[in-house]
Order: C-alpha cells, then structure tokens, then sequence
C-alpha cells in the first residue's frame, strides 16, 4: 500500500476539488480517497496542500516517433507537408530512430503529466517494447496506406503480441486516412477490427480538400463513407482531427463507439481550419484530445493543447462560454482513455488505475486557486512545467525533475545522434 498525501483532488466527475490523499494497493489501482492525513502505507508524495492531483492526461492522437523530424518542415500546407517533406524523410528511418524518436517523446509527455496516449507510426514493436520499459499506457497501431497486406499484417502481429501486454497497452488497427488506403482496403480493415475485438484508430477530414473529394469525387457523404465500410462497427473508433465532418451530419456517427479526437494546435499550424467541438460537445459525443506528431505541432504538450482548445472555439464563435476548461479536462483525461477502450482509467476514485498527475500550485500564478476555481487555474494559468511528479499505475514514472524509469541524458544524446542520420 503506498499514499499520495494531502492534495487538491479533481476529475471530471466532481464540481468541487477536494483537498485529501489517495491510498493505493500493490496493484496499482486506488483503494480510496480519504480525508488529509487519512491514508495508509508508504508515502510516495506529500502534497502538503499545495498540490494539485489530477488524472494522468491523455494524448488520444500523435505520433511519438516524429520528434526525430520535428522542425524539418515548417510552415508548408498538409499535403505538400507530407509528400515533399515528411514521406521522403520516412523512407530514411530505421527501427532504431522509432525507438529513439519515441524515448524522446516519453521524456517529454511523462514530465508534463501525460500518462497515456494513442500512437499511430511504423516499426511498432519499437514503440511498444519503449512504452513498456517506460511505464507508460498506450493504444498503438502500426499504420497503414495503400492496400499493403504486410502493413497489415504487422499490425495483426503487433496485436498478437503486444496487446494487453501488462494491462498497459492496446492494439488498434491503423488505416492511415482515407486518401491513403482505398476503400475496399479499408472495408477489409473494418471487418477484421471487428471480428477481432480491435479498434481503429483513423485519420479523418483533417483538410478541407478532403471533404472535397468525398463530394465531388466519392459522391458519398462522409459520414455514409464511415457506414459502408463498416468503420461505424469497429468496437472502437479514434476519429483524428475530424475538422471538416459536416456538423449537420455528426448525428450520423454520434454513437458511444466514436471518439473525436480534436488536435487544434496542429490543425491551426498546417492552417487546416478548426474542428467544430461546440457542435460535437452539444451532442454529447466523446471527444478527446490529442497534440499530432512534433513535426506538426511541434510540442507533445497538453497543457498547451488545452489551452489552445479553450481558447480558440471562444475566438471562432465571439462566445466566452463555449468549451469550458472543465470540458478540455475531461477531454483529455477520461474521454480519450475511454476512446482507447481502457477501463477504469482517467478518474480518480476507488477501484480505478492509480494513472495521477501531481502539479504545483504554490506559485505565483495560482496564488487565488482554491476547490472550486481549480480546473479553470489548471487550463487557463497552468502549464506542463507546473508538474511535479507522473504516476502510472501507481508507480512513479517522473518526480521533481528526475525521471525514473529513462536516462534523459542518453536518451537526449542518442536522438541528437539519430537527428544527424536522417537529415544528413
Ligand atoms: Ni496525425
């Protein structure tokens, strides 16, 4: 039994913070969550009121392993972003730059309070064995273009013996994008998420140009498109970015399945519009949060991802009330581990996996942050460096500046060695 003593408690089930610790059993999972000074067991950390305690945040869409390409390309729309920069520059990478590429990004998600994300990239395994050495949770899938039977079956294999992996990992099947794999590859995939109890996770109307085709090409509405092949009966969709989905047609794939996965910093940086959240929020709909690969980005940061979907949706609409802090919270703590299909992640309450991130509220920028104004000190004062310690599954991955589970120096010293490889 270990206990984290005397924060400031929220998730998105409460209205009010509460200030009290939080027991943990040897397997991981929260016990209770008691008055201060309540909880039993070894002091992983004492918050001394002056500690927030959240749910470990969520990265429900990015690709780890491009921190090896981040600033390669800056400034250039999505698809000439693509063909004349980052596939050229895939066609370079080893399995060894996936792996490091992906310690990077670890480095940087954990010591910002991340504790799980949605990856989508290739030479998985990589990915999946560094994920599991650095103590984080993940839905992984190798992705796959063109109609590329060994794409997908490096998936189907990566599933086989990756998923589940010490209830730290899911395997999702990874159709990269409707513009890269054609349909009936895509209704192939489809059926094979279903039979096997996968989900998928999609690239989906990031650009206007894509919605485009669907009208004047496809002749098809995207949301009838999602139905035909069958992606509406994965057992869980990851919908990325979503930006140019009609509104008027969210209905149609507004069912508990589907997550949204709302990227807005990426969406902004390649100026591929905005993703219409109000409407997605008013109906109900899970959505989450993700940042996107470094290369489009360029941070793995959530705090900054909050922040910006906050914001913008505000700015878009002149309406001050649209998307609260309280809902950019959720979304990026629970409704993207639910996306994923992991149970009993992204709450803090009995029974539920010990995945908690512990910030720092003692400085200047909090100074008026109490039980009932936490969360919006959290999006709108708040930032990644405010965090003090990481913990998956209640285990310590990241506690005042050290981490605990990675050699930063080697990690930082490889990539630097790796970045010259690829760009020389
Ligand atoms: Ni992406």
């Amino acid at each position: 039994m270990t206990a984290i003593r005397d924060v400031l408690i929220w998730d998105s089930e409460r209205e009010r913070a509460e200030r009290g610790d939080i027991e943990i059993g040897s397997d991981g999972r929260i016990t209770a969550v008691l008055p201060p000074k309540g909880a039993k067991g070894e002091i992983l950390f004492d918050g001394r009121g002056e500690t927030a305690a959240i749910p470990g945040l969520v990265n429900a869409h990015t690709h780890v392993s491009m921190t090896l390409l981040r600033g390669i390309a800056e400034e250039l729309p999505l698809m000439e972003w693509l063909q004349t920069k980052i596939f050229p520059a895939e066609d370079r990478l080893l399995p060894q730059h996936i792996r490091s590429g992906a310690e990077l990004a670890m480095l940087e998600m954990i010591s910002g309070g991340t504790t799980c994300f949605a990856d989508m990239y290739y030479f998985m395994r990589e990915v999946a064995s560094a994920t599991l050495a650095s103590g984080m949770r993940a839905a992984l899938c190798r992705g796959i273009t063109g109609d590329d039977a060994r794409k997908l079956n490096e998936n189907l294999s990566l599933a086989e013996d990756f998923g589940g992996r010490e209830g730290r990992i899911i395997v999702q099947l990874g159709p990269h994008a409707p513009y890269t794999v054609p349909r009936d590859f895509l209704a192939r995939i489809a059926g094979i998420a279903k039979d096997r109890g996968l989900g998928v996770h999609f690239h989906w109307l990031e650009t206007e140009g894509e919605l485009k085709t669907f009208r004047d090409e496809y002749k098809i509405s995207p949301s009838e498109y999602l139905a035909q092949a069958g992606l509406l009966d994965a057992p869980k969709l990851l919908l990325a970015h979503s930006v140019w989905h009609p509104s008027d047609e969210l209905g149609r794939v507004n069912r508990s399945n589907v997550t949204l996965v709302h990227n807005p910093k990426s969406n902004l940086k390649l100026g591929s519009g905005y993703a219409p959240v109000r409407e997605m929020l008013d109906l109900g709909m899970n959505v989450a949060l993700g940042t996107d690969g470094a290369a489009s980005n360029n941070r793995l940061d959530m705090w900054d991802e909050m922040r910006a979907a906050a914001l913008m949706h505000k700015g878009y609409h002149k309406d001050p009330t649209l998307v609260s802090a309280r809902d950019v919270l959720k979304m990026a703590t629970l409704a993207g581990a639910a996306g994923m299909g992991f149970e009993g992640v992204g709450l803090i309450k009995a029974g539920w996996h010990a995945d908690i991130a512990l910030v720092d509220i003692s400085g200047p920028r909090y100074v008026g942050c109490d039980d009932r104004n936490l969360p919006e000190f959290l999006v709108y004062s708040g930032s990644s460096r405010d965090v003090r310690a990481t913990i998956v599954d209640g285990k310590p991955l990241y506690k005042d500046g050290c981490f605990l589970t990675m050699d930063s120096q080697e990690i930082v010293a490889k990539a630097r060695e790796h970045r010259r490889d690829i760009t020389k």
